[in-house]
């Protein structure tokens, strides 16, 4: 069992020019694509976290030759969508979501049986969500009496596309049904209630596959296309860019440039928050890479104030609120979150875990069924508990920057899930914070 806790000394502020690790849910879907394409696809810029690992070894489990990571290089031999063969194990997912989610619909639509587990935080998570939809398509997957993992799908069932209107945003669920389309007769196609991470759509069609688009919300694939390999340039993560657009926000005389960070539109969400509360963040040298945009981001120090958050950007920073918490802890009076009950559901109970956090380190945050209010106020420091969610790890470790005293966060361990060489990174910026524990 690893046990890492950071340290973090009050005060300072971040400084230079860094870039933070490639695009998790990028990463994940280079690696599935380019199993399931026919050819050599070469991936740059791959997270090297344990949840992409997870994904890259499933599909070694299942036949295909990967080369790499090597310095964020990858080499996928590509086996085509008929290609994958039979593992001799249960695939392990780790503590990935995204890995789960999205391999099932792979999974669906193949001859083989597998089984999909995960870590304690995974098997706890829904995933309804994704086999009852598919289950309308044919799949046929069994569960626990809860509706979590392990989940064991059976091979060879047909599939027949259908018409989904998704209860809940998510890219996971809409990027699951899309991929069992791929096995699937006829169109399958997908309405998501708000838009979510399009990822998934864009590396369809970077891989030549047709997409159809049908006005706000809807995307239909028809089964029996194929993949052609290509080559993919991942952006740096604004996911983990989030955690220093906040921690030079909250720090005065901050002054951190984030370099080639995606900045796809359905992501940018945690930016428009930031700009809200009345942060200093300029978007520089916009450009695409790989059917995606990306920038520098240049974050200073400024006052912040408390805002009601728009519910229309929740989906579009679902990952960074625990990041936005620590911004509204540090703002000038209150934030109001509403309609972000999926936080409740992600690697912790992000609602719960930072309020009792930020309650710790003096902050009045009032969790809510959907939501938080959060009175900024002083940090004091003390110790919390991350409750082995990376996110919460390392929104913690930016409090430190405004903390009245020591801030000590256990159970981080996951942080190398999204985050490998986070420590080192955020003591390069500024920020001073130190790891202990053992392996
Ligand atoms: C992801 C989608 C989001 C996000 C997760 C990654 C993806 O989940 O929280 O970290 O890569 O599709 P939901 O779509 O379930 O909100």
């Amino acid at each position: 069992m690893t046990d890492i806790h950071f340290i973090v000394e009050p005060g300072g502020s971040l400084h230079g020019c860094l870039r933070v690790p490639g695009d998790k849910s990028i990463s994940h879907r280079a690696i599935m694509f380019g199993a399931l394409a026919e050819g050599l696809t070469t991936i740059t810029g791959f997270l090297d976290g344990e949840d992409c690992l997870a994904t890259l070894r499933a599909f070694r489990a299942m036949g295909v030759h990967i080369d790499g990571p090597d310095q964020g290089r990858v080499t996928v031999h590509g086996v085509g969508l008929q290609g994958l063969r039979a593992p001799t194990g249960p695939l392990d997912m780790g503590n990935s979501g995204t890995s789960m989610r999205l391999m099932s619909g792979i999974l669906a639509g193949q001859a083989f049986d597998t089984v999909l587990t995960g870590d304690a935080s995974l098997t706890r998570r829904p995933m309804r969500r994704v086999t009852e939809p598919l289950t309308q398509m044919g799949a046929w997957i069994e569960a626990t009496d809860k509706g979590s993992a392990p989940l064991r799908i059976h091979g060879g069932q047909r599939l027949v596309g259908m018409d989904y209107r998704m209860p809940v945003a998510s890219a996971q669920v809409k990027s699951s049904l899309l991929l069992a389309g791929l096995y699937a007769e006829g169109e399958t196609r997908v309405t998501e209630p708000a838009p979510t991470r399009d990822h998934t759509e864009r590396m369809l069609e970077g891989f030549g596959y047709a997409l159809r688009r049908e006005g706000e919300g809807t995307v239909a694939v028809t089964g029996g296309g194929r993949l052609t390999a290509t080559t993919i340039d991942v952006p740096a993560d604004i996911s983990s860019a989030a955690f220093f657009l906040v921690g030079a926000s909250i720090a005065p005389g901050s002054d951190l440039t984030l370099e080639h960070v995606g900045v796809n539109p359905t992501r940018t969400g945690a930016i428009d928050i930031l700009r809200l509360m009345g942060a200093n963040i300029e978007m520089l040298n916009p450009r695409r890479a790989g059917g995606e945009s990306v920038a520098d981001l240049r974050v200073r120090y400024a006052p912040l104030h408390g805002i009601r958050i728009p519910e229309a950007l929740v989906p579009l920073a679902i990952d960074e609120f625990p990041a936005l918490f620590i911004a509204a802890a540090c703002a000038d009076g209150e934030t109001v979150l509403t309609g972000a009950e999926e936080l409740r559901v992600k690697e912790s109970d992000r609602i719960q875990v930072m309020a009792d956090g930020l309650t710790t380190l003096g902050i009045a945050a009032r969790p809510t069924a959907d939501g938080i209010v959060i009175r900024g106020g002083a940090l004091t420091g003390g110790t919390v508990e991350s409750h082995g969610d990376h996110r919460i790890a390392m929104s913690f470790a930016m409090a430190g920057l405004r903390a009245g005293g020591l801030t000590r966060i256990h159970d981080c361990a996951n942080v190398n899930t999204s985050f490998p060489g986070f420590v080192s990174l955020a003591r390069n910026a500024g920020l001073t914070i130190t790891e202990q524990g053992r392996a």
